[in-house]
């Protein structure tokens, strides 16, 4: 049976979009606007200025939800910057920028795609089927399901041939780059262990947002030692650091799910997808599960060990296909526990009770819209009471901050750059489901008991949205 697609729940009746809803989607769609090339989105103006991977990923769920056409063609683009191998990687590098807008450019990397796109060499979590299947349930287009699907099964062979690095079904990462968490303090241990001569380069970040906001310099040096080894060896084999991250292997056996639903639109056969995304959710609880903390947490492949420290991404397993009930129920219990899901603070990258948390500093304790929309999705099987209070924190953050990088969990102050893509596209996609704009209201106007359950009477699930995103 092919399981069932994160998309969300179609409710029959809508509520008018309010006055400041509307303006939220306005703004974020100025957004989207000022970043789009004419064939793609960049992350920002500043300090992303070329084509990432994953920003893409999340960018085309939003975009899809006003113009599925630029979505479509925001996927499509992605594609172009394909490798023979079939990775994808993590940016596609616009030659019109100087090569002293963003380091490291293309002149660190070395690398051309068969299109002659200059690329980077590393790739980032895939979540790229998921978004074409939510691009097209936005707006069905088959022809477009026909040119991607090969693209996609390409990108999931790569990850299948070359990253299965501990001989599970799990696909491996090479740099903390890959994890799309950079800095996560999961990644200080293995991290302590790289060789890490001072930079001779020039950071350009720094020019953008403030050093607090950012990964440290000596991270930075290792980063850029872990990349430079890793092209020098071909872009092929291990490197001095190799993880299994749940974050990324969740992303890869919901994007098999989902490449089951696109094979059956497009002639194909799904099972072998089916099968993968069963194999995948077996090793994750099989290697990757912890069950006294009740997390997902990343294992290091090259001592055998499991990471001291955990971070939202053990959260994100929530979209797994088929994951076991006992499971989702303590993922949910952790969340409320250790994440304060319900406290009605954002939901931040790495727990506030944990020695390395920085509520400002990059993957170190933030809120991040991505993360906090994949948890959001896995909660709509998991714990459906829960799900719109994720969703209205979501709308809470960027209309009060605006569409900032991340967010400070407790003040919901906004860091890292503004007008940053996936905020503004994720927001969308959250804009469009009237019963997460339902709980946005709710917690915005404190109305008395009694009137509470008139308001939830707007919204009755079951029915199909269809395309009615707000006017
Ligand atoms: N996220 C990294 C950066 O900050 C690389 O993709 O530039």
């Amino acid at each position: 049976m092919i399981p069932p697609a994160h998309a969300p729940a179609r409710p029959t009746t809508i509520a008018e979009p309010s006055a400041e809803e509307a303006g939220i989607r306005r703004r974020a769609i100025r957004v989207l606007l000022a970043n789009w090339t004419g064939a793609y989105t960049v992350p920002s103006r500043t300090l992303y200025p070329h084509q990432w991977s994953w920003d893409s990923a999340f960018i085309a769920i939003g975009t899809a939800r006003w113009s599925p056409r630029r979505a479509r063609t925001e996927l499509l683009t992605l594609f172009g910057g394909q490798w023979r191998d079939g990775r994808v990687p993590h940016i596609v590098f616009n030659p019109a920028v100087p090569e002293d807008a963003y380091f490291p450019g293309p002149a660190f990397w070395r690398a051309t795609a068969p299109s002659g796109a200059r690329t980077s060499g590393i790739v980032q979590p895939p979540v790229h089927a998921l978004a074409a299947w939510r691009v097209h349930l936005a707006e069905p287009d088959r022809a477009f399901l026909y040119r991607i699907y090969p693209r996609l099964e390409a990108q999931h062979r790569f990850l299948r041939t070359s990253r299965r690095m501990s001989g599970s079904e799990l696909a491996s990462i090479v740099h903390p780059w890959e994890s799309g968490m950079d800095n996560s303090p999961v990644w200080d241990a293995p991290l302590a262990k790289v060789p890490a001569p001072p930079m001779r380069e020039r950071r350009r970040d720094l020019a953008h947002v403030a050093a607090g906001e950012r990964p440290t310099d000596r991270d930075y040096a290792r980063y850029t030692a872990i990349a430079a080894a890793y092209r020098d060896a071909g872009y092929t084999g291990r490197t001095d650091f190799v993880v299994e991250d749940p974050l990324f292997n969740a992303l890869y056996g919901a994007a098999e799910a989902a490449l089951a639903r696109i094979a059956a639109v497009v002639d194909a056969d799904p099972a072998p997808h089916l099968r993968r995304a069963e194999e995948i959710t077996q090793a994750m609880l099989e290697r990757l599960w912890d069950p006294s903390g009740g997390i997902f947490r990343a294992r290091d492949v090259r001592t055998g060990e499991m990471l001291p420290e955990d971070s939202v991404a053990g959260l994100v397993p929530l979209i797994l296909p088929g994951l076991p009930a006992d499971v989702a129920d303590r993922l949910v219990a952790t969340a409320v526990a250790r994440f304060g899901l319900k406290d009605g603070t954002l939901l931040p990258s790495y727990p506030p009770g944990g020695a390395a948390f920085e509520p400002a500093r990059y993957w170190r304790g933030p809120s991040w819209l991505n993360t906090s929309w994949l948890v959001l999705e896995g909660l709509r099987a998991a714990d459906p009471g829960l799900a719109p209070r994720l969703g209205a924190q979501l709308l809470r953050a960027v209309h009060e901050a605006g569409f900032r990088e991340y967010f400070n969990p407790f003040t919901g102050e906004g860091h890292g750059c503004d007008d940053f893509g996936w905020s503004a596209a994720l927001a969308l996609d959250v804009l469009a489901d009237p019963a997460l704009r339902a709980q946005y209201r709710l917690d915005r106007v404190p109305a008395p008991l009694g009137q509470l359950d008139q308001q939830r009477g707007g919204v009755v699930e079951g029915g199909d949205l269809g395309d009615q995103v707000l006017a």
